[in-house]
């Protein structure tokens, strides 16, 4: 295998790899090794059935069937979602508007996401360009270069993730035509709360763990002083100089882990430019207890 970094905040790309056939060891262990390092690798030129998708995953960790993936599911094999614009006799195949926005996937859920795994069937091209690309901010960065002072008042403070403010921002600022959450819903998805700074799994290092998508509160400060305080953690993180762009290519598996970036998917493409990706999500319970989060 050979590994390429983008020379950005983030990102590599490991040329010479099948994801098809299970990974020796060894492998297994340098792609872990360059997820740690990049945060963001990508595999071109794969070929993958759902199966061989969701076996790739599964060497990183559990796999998680998302309870919003109903109905957008490879069939036969409920860990791999679909997410797409294309409709099919009036039906759509896949989730439109996953994901777009900044968020972390699953930070409010008790137990974290490790990463992602997602392979590019179709990619929506206009005049030659690739649309609906992904983007990444490095929060170990992020973490490393916060002024000591708000490290002193963040350490040891816990923030509070809510699945409903990502879901009522899509409706509210990008037009989805999701419905609001029922009661019952909100009721499964209560609001989590996980150490504003966790330890990155795979290097060590500090990371900020408060994403503009489902943070909602900094629970140990007062309201007023919390919200002044997320606005500034948002506004860090977003950086220019943290950021990276992956472009897709059809056939490409996309693989991030959720620890150390955070993450947003473009939605510069119509209802006609179709774009087929399917997805896994691997949970962090390899490397972290419920009661450590
Ligand atoms: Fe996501």
């Amino acid at each position: 295998m050979k590994v390429i970094p983008s020379g950005e905040s983030l990102g590599a790309a490991i040329e010479g790899m099948d994801l098809a056939r299970p990974l020796p060891p060894a492998e297994l262990e340098g792609v872990l090794r360059t997820l740690g390092q990049y945060g963001v690798v990508r595999f071109p030129r794969q070929q993958l059935t759902g199966r061989e998708l969701r076996d790739f995953s599964a060497q990183l960790g559990d796999l998680e069937i998302n309870v919003g993936s109903q109905g957008y599911q490879e069939p036969g094999v409920p860990e791999v979602m679909i997410l797409s614009n294309i409709v099919e006799n009036g039906r759509p195949i896949g989730l439109a508007d996953a994901g777009q926005g900044w968020h972390t996937d699953m930070s409010y859920s008790r137990m974290i996401a490790f990463a992602n795994v997602l392979y590019g069937i179709k990619i929506p091209k206009r005049d030659g360009t690739a649309l609906g690309a992904t983007q990444f901010a490095n929060t170990q960065a992020a973490y490393a270069d916060l002024p000591a002072d708000v490290k002193r008042v963040l350490e040891g403070k816990t923030v509070l993730h809510d699945f409903n403010k990502f879901w009522e921002m899509m409706r509210r600022e990008k037009g989805s035509k999701r419905p609001p959450l029922t009661e019952a819903q909100r009721k499964s998805k209560p609001p989590v709360s996980h150490p504003a700074f966790l330890k990155h799994p795979l290097t060590g290092n500090k990371v900020l763990y408060a994403n503009p998508g489902y943070a909602v509160r900094i629970n140990e400060l007062p309201e007023k002083e919390s919200d002044e305080m997320l606005e500034f953690l948002f506004r860090h993180q977003l950086q220019p100089k943290y950021l990276y762009t992956s472009h897709w290519q059809e056939r490409d598996v996309l693989v991030w882990e959720d620890i150390g970036t955070i993450h947003n998917a473009v939605a510069d493409y119509g209802p006609h430019e179709h774009r087929l990706v399917k997805r896994c999500q691997v949970m962090a319970n390899r490397y972290f207890r419920e009661d450590e989060l």
